[in-house]
């Protein structure tokens, strides 16, 4: 009987080792759906996007199982230092700033700040923004950037698509947002245009908390890895077409 027992509790034990080895470690990331093409809710309310993708494409090479957590912008920097999520993936522009709190992968992409106005506006450079009303997504570099602009008046909102809805509404004169996204809503909104002189030119990368060095290496080799093989471009492509 005792015997039995003693070989009974063997088997349990290499299952339940054999179920964990199979149980995948996830890898969790922090993103803010609210920013097409990177990430956003397609019809079916799922989180797809560029930086889906791409981290979808950097757990597979570390054989992690990728989980998305969907937050306000301004957490996901901070779930990151934290340590509530492993990276944070939300189209985020490497500023010194954000570096004295997490680090930052390799970049992946390069981007712009750009203005959107309705079609007609008098502002036609960075310039004729001074004593305007600007709308930007709160945390964002489109928000620290337009603090420094002369006599502007603010108005800080929790997604991007509202403060294009403000502008299409005449309560607010200018956003400034990342160039794709402004694409993207442009392109969905008849009666806006994009001001032809961006803002500023930035790069987006991965943020991954300060003491955990090993997941950094690991997550740019991955992303060597995705730019060797055409994998990353392919993955841009697929959102953006070369036209606009
Ligand atoms: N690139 C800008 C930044 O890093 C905006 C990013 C907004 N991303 C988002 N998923 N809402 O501040």
């Amino acid at each position: 009987m005792k015997k039995l027992f003693g070989l009974a509790a063997g088997v349990l034990m290499v299952l339940s080792l054999a179920a964990c080895a199979k149980e995948q470690k996830e890898l969790v990331m922090a993103t803010n759906a609210e920013f097409p093409p990177y990430e956003f809710h397609s019809e079916t309310q799922e989180i797809v996007g560029i930086d889906v993708e791409i981290c979808q494409a950097i757990a597979d090479e570390l054989g992690r199982k990728l989980v998305i957590e969907d937050m306000a912008f301004d957490s996901v920097i901070t779930s990151v230092y934290t340590g509530k999520a492993d990276i944070g993936a939300a189209g985020l522009t490497i500023t010194e700033d954000r570096l004295k709190n997490i680090n930052f992968s390799t970049p992946y992409t390069t981007a712009a700040q750009v203005i959107i106005v309705q079609e007609g506006s008098d502002i036609a450079s960075p310039d004729d923004l001074t004593g305007k009303t600007i709308g930007v997504q709160l945390g964002t570099t489109g928000d620290i950037y337009a603090e420094d602009i002369e006599g502007a008046t603010l108005e800080r909102y929790n997604k991007g698509f509202e403060a294009v809805q403000a502008l299409l509404q005449g309560k607010i004169d200018a956003v400034i947002i990342d160039n794709e996204p402004a694409n993207v809503f442009v392109s969905q909104n008849e009666g806006l245009v994009i001001v032809d002189e961006a803002f500023t030119y930035e790069e987006y990368a991965i943020a991954i908390a300060k003491d955990n060095e090993q997941l950094l290496n690991e997550v740019n080799a991955a992303i060597a890895k995705l730019k060797e093989s055409g994998k990353l471009d392919e993955i841009i492509n697929k959102y953006i077409s070369a036209d606009n």
